[in-house]
């Protein structure tokens, strides 16, 4: 057997105040919609905001559900609004908060493998990278350069 190695690389911003000022104002928007979550069955809260081309910012929150799997995530509700609403502009950058309000939690939390999924779909069809930054209630910010870089052996519309 032979073997293929794939590597993925994250940048670590600790301070909250060094993140560039467009990064800081997206986690802000994100923070705004997380707290407009609807998640009474999960008690976690998570808020999405998305950088287009044209400048605009989209949120999105997670969106729960008596019938549990009908529930959303916060980034596809905020990612496939983008796509509705603007089809044709490019998605840049994402930024992302999360935490439960059980527990205070410092951890950056990442997309699910579903939401990376849909994530990659937009990078796929824009042919360019869209950047994804991440972090817990608290803490330090995870920063990957694309989606893809976060899910190895991506499955694409070029196998359909
Ligand atoms: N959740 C998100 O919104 N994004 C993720 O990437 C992971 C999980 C939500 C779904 C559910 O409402 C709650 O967090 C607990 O799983």
């Amino acid at each position: 057997m032979k073997h293929i190695e794939i590597q993925s690389s994250f940048g670590v911003i600790d301070k909250f105040s060094t993140l560039d000022r467009g990064i800081q104002d997206l986690f802000k928007q994100a923070e705004i919609a997380r707290k407009e979550a609807y998640a009474p069955y999960s008690k976690f809260l998570v808020g999405c905001s998305i950088l287009l081309d044209n400048g605009k910012i989209i949120s999105g929150s997670n969106q729960e559900n008596a019938s549990y799997p009908s529930g959303l995530c916060a980034e596809r509700t905020a990612i496939f609004y983008a796509g509705a609403k603007y089809p044709k502009v490019k998605i840049l950058k994402m930024a992302i908060i999360a935490g439960s309000t059980k527990q205070k939690t410092s951890t950056p939390i990442p997309p699910c493998g579903a939401c990376r999924q849909a994530i990659y779909e937009y990078e796929h069809k824009q042919v360019s990278d869209i950047e994804i930054y991440f972090k817990g209630e608290f803490g330090s910010v995870l920063y990957s350069k694309s989606i893809a870089n976060m899910l190895p052996l991506t499955f694409n519309s070029s196998f359909l």
